[in-house]
């Protein structure tokens, strides 16, 4: 074969050369372009060729190296951007979608504005389970076994006796039980958290719903010491607003009241939330009973204490007027949008 035709032959092998796969491409770059690859041979045999051929030659022998290379560079491209970015990968050079920012939940804005109002006189935040035991939930806290009490609350059981006595808590009474039990007075608490009723889910109830739970223990905590701090908590929250306390009852504390604001009955809303009074409940609270402090490892002679518990869905749709409390848990990004 002459040079020329030993070109031609090699131009036409390496055009029909399929590169398919990184191991082709790998034997087209040995078999054409390595040491001993046939592009070498040639312009080995290339020194031998004589004077006027010599131009023509090496100019076609140029040409063919120079398309074997670009082929093998396209086919080397090929596969290390397909390793990069397979073909069903998502489009890298599309503009983004415009970023919605999420916001808090009504429940969760005021949960962190309560916990903040109560931070800054020294409580600290606590949590606890929410499957629960009996002692926890209720025999601590003063509800015996058979106490008309216990059907205030419709529990979720999770396992009765024998096995076990778990309920989803009712209330995050539970916490304070836990916290006494493990520490030392002076106790400074709230405790925030979800809790379930066995109840009829309507617009004004539902069978889960949350609480704060507040507590403080220390030598000589009085009566007048709770009410002066929910006092300071509803001037924080509501703004300046008469409170009264009604006598009230809870197993665990003694005496036990229930705190009221007053909204008036100026505005539709207003009279139809306090039922024509002027006056909307707002929590629960008292003395820690003595027996509670002792159930828990405290020392009721020398230490008392005070406790209070509120609802937050309930608190929440008095700030925002929200009319059922189902839309809280439905998720419905056009509700939560609004907070
Ligand atoms: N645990 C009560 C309930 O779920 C609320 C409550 C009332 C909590 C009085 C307290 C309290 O700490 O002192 O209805």
């Amino acid at each position: 074969m002459s040079m020329l035709e030993r070109i031609e032959d090699l131009k036409n092998k390496s055009a029909d050369f399929k590169i398919e796969s990184k191991e082709m491409l790998e034997n087209f770059r040995l078999k054409f372009l390595s040491k001993k690859g046939e592009i070498n041979d040639l312009f080995e045999s290339f020194k031998q060729v004589a004077g006027e051929e010599k131009r023509e030659i090496g100019k076609q022998l140029n040409v063919l190296r120079q398309s074997i290379e670009a082929k093998f560079n396209e086919s080397k491209e090929k596969f290390s951007s397909e390793k990069k970015f397979p073909a069903d990968a998502a489009d890298l050079s599309l503009p983004t979608n415009a970023n919605t920012i999420g916001s808090l939940h009504p429940i969760s804005l005021v949960k962190n504005s309560i916990i903040n109002i109560f931070e800054k006189i020294g409580f600290d935040v606590e949590y606890g389970p929410e499957i629960e035991d009996d002692w926890h939930n209720f025999t601590a806290l003063n509800f015996g076994e058979n106490h008309p009490a216990r059907d205030m609350q419709d529990t979720f059981f999770v396992e009765k006796e024998p096995r076990g006595n778990f309920a989803l808590r009712t209330h995050t009474s539970s916490v304070q039980v836990r916290l006494m039990e493990t520490v030392k007075p002076p106790i400074r608490a709230l405790m925030p958290g979800r809790v379930y009723r066995n109840e009829d889910v309507s617009a004004r109830s539902n069978c889960f719903f949350h609480q704060i739970e507040g507590l403080y223990i220390d030598e000589n905590v009085s009566f007048s010491d709770l009410k002066q701090t929910l006092y300071y908590f509803v001037s924080q929250f509501f703004g300046e607003r008469e409170i009264r306390f009604r006598p009230s009852y809870f197993p665990f504390t003694e005496p036990s009241a229930e705190m009221d604001i007053y909204l008036g009955m100026e505005t539709e809303q207003d009279s139809r939330l306090t039922k024509g009074t002027g006056w909307l409940e707002i929590l629960g609270c008292g003395m820690v009973d003595p027996s509670v402090l002792k159930n828990c490892g405290i020392d009721p002679d020398k230490y008392s204490g005070f406790a209070f518990g509120m609802g937050i869905d309930r608190i929440a749709m008095l700030k925002y007027g929200i009319k059922d409390i189902r839309q809280m848990f439905e998720n419905d990004i056009r509700f939560l949008e609004q907070f």
